[in-house]
């Protein structure tokens, strides 16, 4: 297909999710939402930085590869391999001291919602979708802050044994103290010289150290369970994310299995009366793999209906599932790589049991969608384009306040590199005899027991901020394939 017909397929897209939006009752969000502080490091800075902590140190520890930020050696190892490989992490630090390190050598930028599930509550109620209901463990005074102030995003809370939904200013516990992460973001082109080794960083991208105090939990208030059988009534769908900060073992003893089937009953009871209720999975990068098996095969499989996930967070599920070199593959730089992410994809699928994957990669996005699924590849195909749409808009100006504001991400072309980039997986498809070079130009392919949808995605060249735009896309993807579902009537619970 080519790029005028695909500008063409977008605006379409646009039209048809945006006018149907309001078909949704509305979508629970859960768990995590916390505050970002957000720096940009110049060339200068990450120098600066180099010389206070040594290079000797930090070129020891990018050998060692922390999974955990204990000092600033083992932060500035992360952020040295973060910005070589331009990829995105998220390393977890357990005490404040880093925190205090920040504070003193590298000043934050400015503070915004940070949290999957804060940025994509955030989003859903600023597209002016009827009913946002967000929960989050921990809501504090300052984290309550920075959720969007509108009658359409409500927090959910017991009063005299009765379920009230309030906006969550009025609704925080005035003695929760807030989570912050520091996100890191660099720019391509920043040189970068550690231990006499020097690079240029390939892309945009960011390091985030996730602040885990040990009152985090990844858990619901058994008050806010018993009722949700109330909340499921004004909801289609749920979104949930944040289970990456479950832990292996707490300090009074108990261990992840606890919350991985806390986690499940939650599920298991937002579906009770519609087991057909989509419930989205976000992935993310989980340092820890016992836990990121454990949200992969106990807390995803069977019980989810879809996943999102960048590249290398494909990588990482492959890994931990025993496909090592199918895993290594997927990162390779070589030009097969894209195929081992479709046989990546096909293999979570088939395992997770999932009607479908959403991957998104610079440049285009990936969904696998089982035979079971309720909307057909085209509604898909739009729910992708829609997604790219939101992606390329925040790319643009750092958030998205009304859907108005997604007019931006229509004058965003499509990036031709990104689809000419498939083209070894449209050679490989088609001599395998899966599809006709035709199908694949059209982006939706049938393959058996699940198809394959394509799309080139919008890319913004200097993004204002990296940040929640995967959030973007996997919200923007998952409200618009509800929408295609609500136009179906295919979601009821029974009256
Ligand atoms: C993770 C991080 C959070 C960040 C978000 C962006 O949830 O913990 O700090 O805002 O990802 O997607």
């Amino acid at each position: 297909m080519k790029i005028e017909e695909w500008e063409k397929h977008y605006a379409e897209a646009y039209a048809n999710i945006r006018g149907s939006l309001k078909d949704i009752r509305g979508v629970f969000v859960a768990y995590n939402s916390n505050i970002d502080a957000i720096k940009h490091v110049s060339e200068e800075e990450v120098k600066k930085l180099v010389g206070i902590v040594g290079s000797g140190p930090i070129h020891e520890q990018v050998i060692n590869y922390p999974r955990e930020i204990k000092d600033p050696v083992d932060f500035m190892a992360r952020l040295v391999i973060s910005m070589r490989d331009g990829k995105a992490a998220e390393v977890p630090t357990y005490t404040t001291d880093l925190n205090d390190w920040l504070m003193d050598n590298l000043v934050f930028d400015h503070a915004r919602m940070g949290g999957q599930a804060g940025i994509m509550s955030n989003l859903l109620a600023n597209l002016g979708l009827n009913n946002i209901i967000s929960y989050v463990p921990w809501l504090s005074r300052e984290q309550a802050d920075y959720f969007v102030d509108s009658p359409n995003l409500k927090y959910p809370v017991v009063e005299d044994g009765k379920l009230v939904l309030k906006r969550p200013k009025e609704a925080y516990d005035p003695d929760q103290k807030p989570k912050v992460n520091w996100i890191i973001e660099y720019s391509k082109g920043t040189r970068v010289c550690c231990a006499g080794e020097c690079f240029e960083v390939p892309r945009d991208n960011r390091l985030i150290i996730s602040s885990r105090p040990d009152w985090l939990r990844i858990d619901m208030d058994s008050e806010i369970y018993e009722k949700l059988p109330q909340i499921r009534e004004g909801i289609d769908g749920a979104i949930l994310a944040g289970y990456q900060m479950i832990r292996e073992e707490y300090s009074n003893g108990t261990t992840y299995r606890h919350y991985v089937e806390k986690a499940v009953n939650v599920i298991k009871s937002l579906k009770a009366c519609n087991p057909d209720m989509p419930i989205h999975v976000e992935f993310t990068s989980i340092q820890n793999r016992v836990i990121r098996k454990a949200i992969l095969t106990d807390i995803v499989k069977k019980h989810v209906t879809s996943l999102g996930l960048d590249t290398v967070e494909v990588a990482n599920a492959l890994n931990v599932l025993g496909y090592e070199e199918l895993a290594y593959s997927v990162i390779s730089k070589d030009e097969k790589s894209v195929i081992s992410l479709y046989e990546g994809a096909v293999r979570l699928l088939r395992e997770l049991e999932l009607q479908v994957v959403n991957i998104h990669s610079l440049g285009h996005f990936i969904s696998l969608v089982s035979e079971d699924s309720p909307v057909s590849v085209e509604d898909y195909r739009e729910a992708l384009l829609f997604a790219s749409l939101l992606a390329a808009t925040q790319a643009s100006t750092g958030s998205i306040d009304s859907i108005n504001d997604v007019e931006l991400g229509l004058r965003v072309p499509v990036y031709e590199k990104g689809y000419e980039n498939l083209n070894s997986l449209a050679t490989y498809l088609v001599r395998q005899g899966i599809c006709t070079m035709e199908d694949f130009e059209d982006g939706c392919v049938n393959a058996s027991g699940h198809s394959l949808v394509i799309i080139p995605t919008k890319v913004v060249k200097d993004p204002v901020g990296t940040v929640g735009i995967g959030d973007a896309i996997s919200a923007g993807t998952f409200v618009a394939m509800l929408t295609r579902i609500m136009n179906r009537g295919i979601n009821k619970c029974p009256e």
